[in-house]
């Protein structure tokens, strides 16, 4: 496959190839000692991030909310949680970013709010039939007295998608009962979320990451249909009444007048958890949000076969749509990628996490390889790679937390079946010791394991070999290569190795088997911790990759 579609990349398109690098502001750095990270102290660890060497942070929600749902319950979109900060320490974050050359994304979460917003609250007082009641999902219940839900429909995080309130209406919420949809076909939504874009586009945010993008327009039509099952492929058609259904895309096409309102225009990223089709490249379509998550990286294992085909498949489809690519291996909602690569191909990780880690015991050695080869063949591919905080660090998934600390609404709506995604979301330890590793001055409102000092941010710095000094050569290194849309697989006749070309003659070998394979170049980087170029590896023409290495060369001429 060899494919070069034509790319301009001027300023306006930073995001293309960008670095994102994903703040979960509540884990981040606490700056007031309260146990919760804020606003203040993301701003005070701004120079570890640009020492990272990333265009861009995105800001999961800091906005005020009951935190059902880790702040992605909103009862205000236009604020920040005091517990977080203050509009001012948002401006002056922003301000600080850009001072260093960081761009600022913010989450849009538009499928639901809070049931403490305002509006929800006026909902309620207001009763069946009117107006307020409009911009939610009301309806009355079936079977006797209206005791059933008016639909099969399912929550993501377990049960029903209906919750039933003191009058005897039902409303609908696809996640937590705590944060109910919001109905699309009211004016009034779409209004207020343009001038959400616009409120926070004139504060100087560079983007947007749309949440749970493809589940705004739905078929409300009398009577509701059936849909109780979320995980299934959805039709190829549209015709799902919930999910990913055509008119969604008109909302998108609205939005984009907005970001094309502001000079350079704000990019924005969708995220449709569904499993990837063809359609769910239609989101990132130039005159729609431009760019959507591809979680098929994120979802492949540690195998050969499955990262060839989801490489593959997401490039093809990304060019035929003029999309631009995209890249992730973690996020705040799934395990991270360390933990995930360590474990046998197959494993159920929802049954692991729920032994706390006991049902396949882990080798933090092998979970370091891996996450480092892959990280080194994330940062390779064309397109934008998007980081999710900690993994600079090596962080492993902290899979043993107690139950009774838990808070993800997963945990309680599925009867304590599944853990949650607590595990990734404990807050970073910034040095080996002291009061939550440096997190902040009390504590941390998820307890870290005690071997997390142990992936500190500080001395991690400055030292050859570390995970974070990887992070930091490879992303100044992909910064000085040609970064156009250029990519070719090279058959290396050997199924575990995976090579490809990239612009400018340099290339990417990642080694899945269990020997060495030689590297036919001259090496730029490699994942393997204390070959970093400079060191006497890096001097080698023609090195040596050992078994679960990644690296980056230029290729010896005679290739
Ligand atoms: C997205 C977020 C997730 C959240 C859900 C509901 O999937 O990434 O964290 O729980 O939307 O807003
Ligand atoms: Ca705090």
């Amino acid at each position: 496959m060899s494919m070069t579609p034509p790319s301009a990349t001027t300023d306006r398109d930073w995001w293309r190839t960008a670095v994102v690098y994903q703040v979960y502001p509540r884990s981040f750095a606490d700056a007031n000692g309260d146990g919760i990270g804020d606003l203040p102290g993301v701003r005070s660890r701004l120079s570890h991030l640009a020492e990272l060497g990333i265009d861009a942070i995105w800001l999961s929600p800091f906005y005020p909310s009951p935190l059902a749902d880790g702040g992605y319950d909103i009862t205000d979109h236009r604020d920040v949680d005091p517990r977080l900060g203050t509009l001012d320490d948002f401006d002056a974050l922003v301000t600080d970013a850009h001072e260093r050359g960081i761009k600022v994304i913010v989450d849009i979460v538009p499928n639901h709010t809070s049931d403490q917003h305002p509006w929800f609250l006026e909902a309620l007082r207001a009763g069946p039939g009117s107006a307020e009641r409009r911009r939610y999902i009301f309806r009355d219940g079936t079977g006797p007295g209206g005791s059933e839900p008016p639909a099969d429909w399912q929550s993501h995080f377990g049960g029903s998608a209906w919750e039933r309130t003191d009058d005897g209406q039902w409303y609908c919420h696809l996640f937590a009962r705590e944060q109910p949809d919001l109905n699309w076909d009211d004016e009034q939504v779409r209004e207020y979320f343009l001038d959400t874009l616009r409120f926070w586009a004139d504060r100087g945010v560079d983007g947007f990451r749309i949440d749970v993008a493809h589940s705004l327009a739905k078929d409300l039509s009398h009577p509701l249909r059936s849909q109780p099952d979320l995980d299934r492929v959805l039709p190829l058609d549209g015709s799902d009444p919930l999910y990913d259904r055509d008119e969604v895309h008109e909302i998108y096409r609205s939005w984009r007048k907005v970001f094309d309102e502001y000079d350079p225009p704000r990019m924005a990223v969708a995220e449709t958890w569904t499993p990837t089709s063809s359609r769910t490249y239609l989101y990132g379509r130039p005159d729609e949000l431009g760019q959507v998550f591809d979680f098929s990286l994120l979802k492949a294992e540690w195998h050969p076969d499955q990262l060839r085909t989801v490489i593959s498949r997401s490039i093809e489809e990304h060019t035929s749509i003029g999309g631009a690519m995209t890249w992730v291996l973690s996020s705040h909602d799934v395990p991270r990628h360390a933990t995930r690569y360590a474990l046998p191909v197959g494993t159920d990780l929802d049954a692991w996490l729920s032994s706390d880690g006991t049902l396949v015991p882990l080798d933090p050695e092998v979970a370091a390889r891996r996450a480092r080869a892959a990280t080194v063949l994330m940062l390779a591919l064309p397109g934008s790679a998007y980081l999710y905080q900690g993994e600079e660090l090596g962080l492993l998934e902290a899979a043993d937390l107690p139950a009774d600390v838990l808070q993800d609404p997963v945990h309680e709506r599925t009867g304590h079946q599944l853990k949650g995604r607590d595990g990734c979301r404990v807050p970073l330890p910034w040095t080996p010791e002291g009061s939550s590793f440096g997190f902040g001055d009390n504590g941390s409102w998820l307890p870290q394991p005690a071997w997390f000092g142990a992936y500190a941010a500080a001395p991690q710095g400055g030292r050859a070999g570390s995970t974070l000094e990887l992070y930091r050569q490879a992303i100044a290194l992909r910064r000085s290569l040609v970064q156009d849309e250029h990519f070719a697989w090279i058959d290396t006749g050997d199924a575990e190795v995976l090579r490809f070309e990239r612009s400018e003659g340099w290339q990417c070998m990642v080694n899945l088997s269990a020997r060495p394979v030689p590297v036919p170049g001259q090496l730029l980087l490699t994942s393997e911790p204390g070959s970093e170029p400079g060191s006497e590896t890096g001097r080698t023409a023609y090195a040596e990759l050992s078994s679960e290495a990644a690296a980056w060369f230029r290729p010896a001429r005679e290739e």
